[in-house]
């Protein structure tokens, strides 16, 4: 009997991956994913920790689903991802409705959980288990697939910035063996992917590989019919030299890189126990910049940390001003129970607003001025879909900007030379070049 599965993905790129799997993972059981909840067996939220309210987003969330469920008492209904983790046992005695928690280190158990919740018991699962999920979750079929895709090769955290939940929910650092990462690789390309982008909390920590993150870079570029490759999210520390040389030498490696600093002032980053200063920081994206000049940076932001003064504030919009970002993700500081910068002085919420408009200012502008820049550059595009007007297709340049393209003959999945001729508020426009 065929059933249909609504997963709702809330958070970072880690959570998609694992929504694609756990979605394979009960293809093995009779599922089919639906694009809405209103004719689903199984509603899944994937949820995220990383920020306030987190659990208040999920029980409002839940409620949405009392008239479904109501309606069709067979519908099981699960929590996955951090606060599955984090708040797993609450939840289920807070919302009866809830059938099955599920933490991020035990999605391979979803079918047996699920098993369990179709009996008509509660299933709970937030183990830290020792095996790899990834292996034991199915073989991902082996349908077509997009140009691009996500993949896990490295979980967990063990930086401990002091304001942060990955490393109690997603437990310490944890590497998949690099020969498992190039089979599921290798499988991807076969089925039509083109960009890998390489995912973990702390990718660069990847040890999975007796060279780490650049040699299983190398490996990876070895494979015929994959043109990309990119990874995210990285912590500064661990940006070693093989991995900045690789960024001059790996032809398939992108040139863009997300390396998240947080904050420019010294006295803040301490606090927030990053290990390393705004200088060091500065010197380290100079080396990068070095090994490949056309290199776009990507950050995270955080405003309002506690004990932030506007004197700390403007250290980061000086570093940002430095630095030249091609795009960044800035957030307010959030309160987090039970991580370090909980018990310290909170910086007032206006305070925070105000800072979040002024620095978002900036990186707007910059983001703006870079994506100018590309105007009458060559990129080449990597084509993953048509777009919204006829004859048009949408893909990515190497600097992961949007580029529509009026073209007769390109498919998705095709990689070809595109003269930049304008640019508008989220994309650039070009035209096809002769190949
Ligand atoms: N408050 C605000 N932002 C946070 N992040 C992580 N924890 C918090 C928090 N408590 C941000 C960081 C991190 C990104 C994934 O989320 O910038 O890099
Ligand atoms: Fe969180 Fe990233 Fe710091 Fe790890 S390095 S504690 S995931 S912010």
């Amino acid at each position: 009997m065929t059933r249909k599965l609504f997963i709702k993905t809330y958070g970072c790129q880690m959570n998609v991956y694992d929504s694609e799997r756990m979605a394979e993972a009960m293809g093995g059981q009779g599922y089919v994913v639906t694009e809405t909840p209103d004719d689903a067996d199984m509603i899944l939220l994937n949820t995220c920790h990383i920020r306030e309210k987190a659990a208040e987003k999920v029980y409002s969330e839940l409620g949405r689903y009392k008239g479904l469920k109501a309606a069709k008492p067979d519908l099981k209904i699960g929590v996955a991802g951090c606060v599955a983790q984090a708040e797993g046992e609450e939840i289920m005695r807070r919302q009866p409705m809830v059938d099955l928690v599920v933490g991020p280190q035990s999605y391979h158990r979803l079918p047996e959980l699920e098993a369990k919740a179709r009996t008509g018991a509660k299933a709970l699962d937030t183990d830290f288990p020792e095996e790899d999920k990834f292996e034991h979750l199915t073989a991902r079929p082996k349908a077509k697939r997009g140009p691009t895709a996500f993949l896990t090769v490295q979980e967990g955290c063990d930086k401990f910035c002091a304001f942060c939940v990955v490393p109690y929910t997603r437990g310490a650092e944890l590497s998949r063996p690099a020969e498992r990462v190039m089979r599921e690789a290798r499988d991807l390309v076969e089925r039509g992917v083109r960009e890998i982008t390489l995912l973990g909390q702390n990718v660069n920590a990847y040890h999975g590989h007796e060279r780490g993150l650049a040699g299983l870079i190398r490996e990876l570029e070895t494979i015929d019919g994959l043109a990309r490759i990119r990874f995210t999210t990285s912590h500064p520390n661990d940006m070693d030299d093989a991995l900045i040389a690789a960024h001059g030498e790996c032809e398939k490696l992108m040139p863009y890189l997300h390396l998240p600093v947080q904050a420019g002032s010294d006295r803040i980053l301490k606090r927030m126990n990053r290990q390393h200063t705004a200088e060091q920081y500065l010197r380290l994206i100079e080396r990068l910049r070095a090994a490949r000049p056309d290199l776009h940076l990507s950050g995270d932001f955080i405003v309002g940390f506690p004990e932030e003064t506007e004197a700390d504030f403007r250290d980061t919009l000086a570093l940002i001003e430095a630095v030249e970002y091609g795009s960044a993700f800035s957030f307010k500081y959030s309160e987090r129970p039970g991580t370090p910068a909980a018990e310290r002085a909170q910086v007032p919420e206006d305070e925070k607003d105000d800072r979040l408009q002024r620095l978002q200012a900036l990186l707007t502008k910059q983001q703006r001025a870079l994506q100018d820049a590309m105007v009458g550059r060559e990129v080449r595009v990597l084509f993953e879909k048509p777009g919204r007007l006829p004859g048009q297709m949408v893909g990515k340049s190497e600097y992961l900007h949007a580029v529509h393209v009026e073209a007769q003959g390109i498919g998705a999945g095709d990689i070809a030379p595109v003269r930049i001729e304008s640019s508008g508020p989220n994309s650039l426009g070009g035209v096809l070049m002769a190949m």
